[in-house]
């Protein structure tokens, strides 16, 4: 079979269409007449010897076609079904892909948009679920106009969380389509974000990687209102649970001070503390 490889690292002239034996499925994988491939950033980083060291490499993580090949144990696959999902072995980008992960194209999609779907969705669905962005959340993505980005803009919607995600100027048409409030990234993202959101976002995703998440996170963390030591949760419960605290309220723990000297830090910063009959007082 036909497939694309390179045998040195560099720039996109190192890739060729070379020979190499077919490839066949092991227990649970299918074997698929490829019929697209997607093109991801890895490809790049591991075509300029970013990722693996090893020589010479395939490429292509992701791909849909025609299953004509069964590995042993699979069942509710049958030669002739369009199928898509991620390759075994990193080597998609050929006339034929071992695939472990797979499901049927659904009919609503041609070889092409199932082929792109694997690697970014994937990549999307984890980062939210570790970001723990859910009903209620308020997310920011940077780079949400790319593939991961447009994948994470929609299934943080369909999540029910608020979307504010960063393209340049001609994207953010695309963005609001996709369900997100778009803002350009650069110079004065701060303030956009700011006036979008007045207290902030409360998770952030960045999957241009261009390094604003410091800087997001330093200058958008939701304003602490009131805090309490932790003896008096109730309370902050009702100050919350009345609907109009205007930001952050905080239970301060300290185990080191006890339960007789609880550590409080008031809404303008200055700490105070109970004292053992339990007056509240400036901590020295
Ligand atoms: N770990 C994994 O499993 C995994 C999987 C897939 C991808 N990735 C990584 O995720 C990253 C994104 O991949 P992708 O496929 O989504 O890339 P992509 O499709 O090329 O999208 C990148 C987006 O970044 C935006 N962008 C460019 N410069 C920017 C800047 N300075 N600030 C903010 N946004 C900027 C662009 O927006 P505009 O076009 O609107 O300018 C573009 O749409 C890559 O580093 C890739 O390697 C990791």
């Amino acid at each position: 079979m036909k497939a694309a490889r390179f045998s040195r690292f560099g720039g996109p002239e190192v890739l060729e269409v070379v020979d190499l034996p077919d490839p066949h499925p092991g227990p649970g994988e299918v074997r698929i007449a490829v019929r697209a491939a997607g093109v991801n950033a890895s490809d790049w980083k591991k075509r300029q010897g970013l990722m693996d060291q090893e020589l010479p490499q395939t490429l292509g993580y992701e791909a849909a076609g025609i299953v004509d090949e069964l590995g042993e144990g699979v069942a509710q696959v049958a030669i002739g079904d369009r199928m898509f999902g991620f390759s075994t072995d990193g080597a998609s980008q050929a006339e034929l892909a071992v695939l472990s992960s797979y499901a049927p194209v659904p009919p609503s999609l041609d070889f092409a948009a199932a082929a792109a779907l694997p690697v970014a969705v994937e990549t999307a669905a984890r980062a939210l679920d570790q970001l723990g962005v859910a009903a209620g959340s308020t997310v920011l993505i940077n780079g949400a106009s790319g593939s991961v980005g447009s994948a994470a803009v929609q299934l943080a919607a369909a999540r029910g969380a608020r979307v504010i995600g960063t393209a340049s100027a001609a994207n953010h048409g695309h963005l609001r389509s996709l369900g997100a409030e778009p803002v350009t990234y650069g110079a004065g993202l701060v303030e956009q974000v700011r006036a979008l959101a007045s207290l902030g976002v409360d998770r952030a995703l960045d999957v241009a990687g261009s390094g604003v998440l410091p800087e997001l996170v330093e200058r958008f963390a939701p304003p602490v209102v009131q805090t309490y030591p932790l003896s008096d949760v109730a309370e902050a419960h009702r100050a919350g649970e009345g609907g109009h605290a205007c930001g952050k309220l905080v239970l301060l723990v300290d185990r080191s001070r006890s339960t007789s000297r609880l550590a409080v830090a008031r809404s303008d910063g200055r700490p105070v503390g109970r004292d053992r009959r339990g007056r509240v007082g400036p901590l020295e």
